[in-house]
């Protein structure tokens, strides 16, 4: 068990915060929305790590946060109306999905293997801070562990992931409470994703239907075939390993759930692109991190 330290906003709780940050441990810190759980969106262990204190049991595609405009076009592609809406409203509540630049560095498990990417450049100081200390993107969802709802005070951050986390950074309560407005800026037109503490007039995705978090109609999925629980390879497949399990390319060779997340979708990219027709995928525990990976998998399969 780890143990969580709650600090004040001040420099010295930022650097702490950045100093673990880029050990690839995910740090708590507030935004004018809610309490996130950041980590490096570089380094996909470090946001495998979030999952794994949130204790997620599916992975959706999570909101990387970056200091300004520049910063974000470094790493998503903004058309004249995500632009538009970028300097109207950032730094502010406002996430803009946009399609995801091919050499962004951003870790495949953040968008959950999508080609587009939520971006927000948001107005909170100590996440300011935080962004300009580790000089790195922060994937942040929300930090709370699954189920519980979204945390506006270091209070409620440290009930649900106490003991999880090695830092929370308390910085009273959050102004809004709620999180950003989500807006897809990646077809030509704006489509409202979420629903946030910023108006903006734009139709909603799906028919109407705003989906819910993590109730993505549309998720990565390879194109071919795909069979779990294999302990070896048809002479079509091929195979994804794990622990004794070994294929063409392994989650992990060590069997660490982590390792196993953070290499899930460069190794369906992977098996996706090779000249075998078919897919096999190791069988991977269902606890921790690894019903997370499953749930991803059964998805890929049906
Ligand atoms: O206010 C907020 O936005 C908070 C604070 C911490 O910044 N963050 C937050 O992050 O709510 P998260 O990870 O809980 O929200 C992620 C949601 C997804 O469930 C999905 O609805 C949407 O953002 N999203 C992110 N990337 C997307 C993408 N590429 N395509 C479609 N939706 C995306
Ligand atoms: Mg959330």
């Amino acid at each position: 068990m780890t143990i969580t330290r709650v600090l004040p906003v001040d420099d010295e709780s930022i650097a702490d915060a950045a100093r673990l940050i880029l050990l690839g441990e995910p740090v708590a810190v507030p935004t004018e929305t809610v309490y996130g759980l950041a980590a490096d969106a570089a380094n996909a262990e470090a946001v495998a790590r979030i999952y794994e204190a949130k204790g997620r049991p599916s992975f959706n595609p999570l909101i990387v946060h970056v200091p300004d405009f520049a910063s974000a076009e470094q790493i998503g592609q903004f058309d004249r109306e995500a632009r538009r809406l970028a300097d109207q409203y950032w730094p502010g509540p406002l996430t803009l999905v946009v399609p995801l630049r091919s050499n962004s560095g951003i870790a495949s498990i953040v968008t959950a293997g999508l080609p587009s990417i939520g971006i927000r450049v948001p107005a909170h100081p100590a996440m300011h801070a935080l962004l300009k200390a580790t000089g790195r993107p922060l994937a942040a969802p929300s930090a709370n562990a699954s189920g519980a709802i979204s945390p506006t005070r270091a209070e409620h951050v440290l009930k649900s992931l106490g003991g999880r986390i090695p830092l929370i950074i308390d910085g009273g309560p959050t102004q809004s409470g709620i999180e950003s407005t989500i807006i897809g800026a990646t077809g030509g037109s704006l489509r409202l994703l979420r629903r946030g503490p910023i108006a903006i007039e734009a139709p909603a995705d799906t028919a109407g239907k705003i989906e819910a978090p993590g109730q993505l109609a549309s998720h990565y999925a390879p194109s071919k075939p795909l069979r779990l629980g294999a302990t070896c390879a048809e002479p079509d497949e091929f195979l994804i390993g794990f622990g004794t399990v070994t294929g063409d390319s392994s989650l992990s060779s060590t069997g660490d759930l982590v390792e196993a997340a953070a290499r899930l979708f460069d190794s369906l990219y992977r098996a996706d692109e090779s000249a075998k027709r078919r897919i096999a995928v190791a069988p991977i525990p269902d606890e921790g991190l690894g019903a997370a990976i499953n749930d991803r998998l059964r998805r890929a399969a049906a």
